[in-house]
């Protein structure tokens, strides 16, 4: 890695961890409220490939909740070629206040989703390849992809390939994360900077998708 991206790597991690916020829901309430959520992502929160829907079970309540708020102010989910965020958007905005967000978070952060296997012929890449770009995605996201709530970085492991690849290419055409209120989105969009052809964005996803 070059000196100045290790700089910029240092600078934003500093912001992340400066920024760190932790709420807490209730998860009764949200299991009531996830109802609507499970005809796209599952009952589990497993996802649907049919319906572009992401696994959201296990991630981390402070993602969902920050995502969920994003799709509500319209941070993230408005640009009109964001077709899967303009999706998702109307749907966050069911949610009657911030205490719902936090509630149907902390049952989302609850499940433990068994992922069904994709389609290995739709799947591009090179895990090796991929496994040696991981090394710098694993500053934030952890090692197993296993998210870092200290950094404010997602859960990565247990994913589709197909979702993983689609915000990739997103942060770097700028459909996800170039909002100027999308503070971590942006943090994201800068680290496209090490992913620069789809092959790259590929062998990374493939790699992302053997951790468990
Ligand atoms: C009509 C189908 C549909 C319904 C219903 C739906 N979603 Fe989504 N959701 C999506 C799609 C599609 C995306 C992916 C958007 C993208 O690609 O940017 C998404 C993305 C998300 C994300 C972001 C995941 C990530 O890793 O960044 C969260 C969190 C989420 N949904 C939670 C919910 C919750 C909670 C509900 C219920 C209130 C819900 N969704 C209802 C289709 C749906
Ligand atoms: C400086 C810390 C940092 C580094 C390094 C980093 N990321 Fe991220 N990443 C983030 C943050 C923060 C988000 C959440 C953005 C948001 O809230 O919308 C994110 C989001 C993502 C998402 C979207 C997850 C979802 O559920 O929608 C993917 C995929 C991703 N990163 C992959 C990578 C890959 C691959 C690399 C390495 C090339 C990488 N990241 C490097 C901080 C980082």
């Amino acid at each position: 890695m070059t000196r100045s991206r290790m700089q910029l790597l240092a600078a934003v991690i500093g912001i992340s961890a400066a920024m760190s916020v932790f709420a807490a829901g209730d998860a009764t309430k949200g299991k009531a409220l996830y109802a609507v959520c499970a005809a796209c992502h599952g009952a589990n929160g497993e996802g649907n490939t049919l319906l572009n829907a992401p696994v959201t079970g296990g991630q981390g309540a402070w993602y969902v909740i920050r995502q969920l708020s994003a799709f509500r102010a319209g941070v993230r989910g408005t640009d009109p070629k964001d077709t899967y965020g303009m999706q998702m958007r109307p749907m966050a905005i069911t949610l009657a206040d911030d205490q719902a967000v936090e509630d149907i978070a902390a049952y989302v952060t609850s499940l433990n989703p068994t992922v069904p296997a994709e389609d290995p012929n739709k799947i591009a890449g090179d895990v090796e390849a991929g496994k040696a770009a991981f090394v710098t995605c694993a500053a934030c996201h952890g090692e197993r992809g296993q998210g870092n709530s200290v950094l404010r970085s997602p859960k990565l492991a247990n994913q589709y390939y197909w979702y993983i690849v689609r915000q990739l290419q997103a942060f770097k055409s700028g459909l996800r994360g170039s909002h100027p209120k999308d503070d971590f989105g942006m943090q994201m969009g800068a680290m496209m900077v090490l992913l620069t052809s789809d092959q790259q964005i590929n062998d990374v996803a493939k790699y992302i998708t053997t951790l468990k």
